[in-house]
């Protein structure tokens, strides 16, 4: 772990200009901010570590928690809801025996919800992994799962 945030240093330089981008390469490494490479992240860039924090919890891409290593979105707004994101919603959380905003016990899946992914067209839109599946139903649930279990 401490070697993970020796490398951040070593990639970005002792400049704390750069938190952010030091922030997301955590998050992609651990798939979460761990609150000891924080802790060791200010010391070494000599800012409060209240500052990281007010960073990392501003951002929705950055997590305290760990984090699934497979992120699934249902978008819940308006016109994926007036098409049945919520059912779809309801079959996830039964499936993976998570509610949104968990994270299974295998550490396996996330399920998260979103307000518009701008793709208002295809919905309703569950994005896994960044990955696009629209016109989803309850029953393509199954299949979709499939291929990340
Ligand atoms: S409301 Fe779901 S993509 Fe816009």
């Amino acid at each position: 772990m401490e070697t993970k945030v020796k490398d951040i240093i070593a990639k970005y330089g002792v400049d704390p200009a750069q938190i952010i981008a030091m922030l997301q390469d955590l998050q992609s490494a651990k798939r979460y901010l761990p609150e000891e490479d924080l802790r060791e992240l200010a010391a070494i860039l000599g800012i409060p570590l209240a500052h990281i924090y007010r960073i990392a919890t501003f951002f929705k891409a950055f997590s305290l928690e760990p984090k699934g290593e497979h992120i699934i979105n249902v978008c819940v707004g308006t016109a994926c809801h007036v098409r049945g994101a919520s059912r779809i919603l309801d079959e996830l959380e039964r499936q993976l025996g998570v509610a949104s905003g968990g994270t299974t016990s295998d550490q396996k899946f996330s399920l998260e919800t979103v307000n518009c992914l701008g793709a208002c067209a295809l919905g309703p839109v569950v994005v896994v992994d960044q990955e696009y599946h629209g016109d989803m139903t309850p029953g393509q649930v199954d299949k979709l799962m499939e291929n990340y279990r």
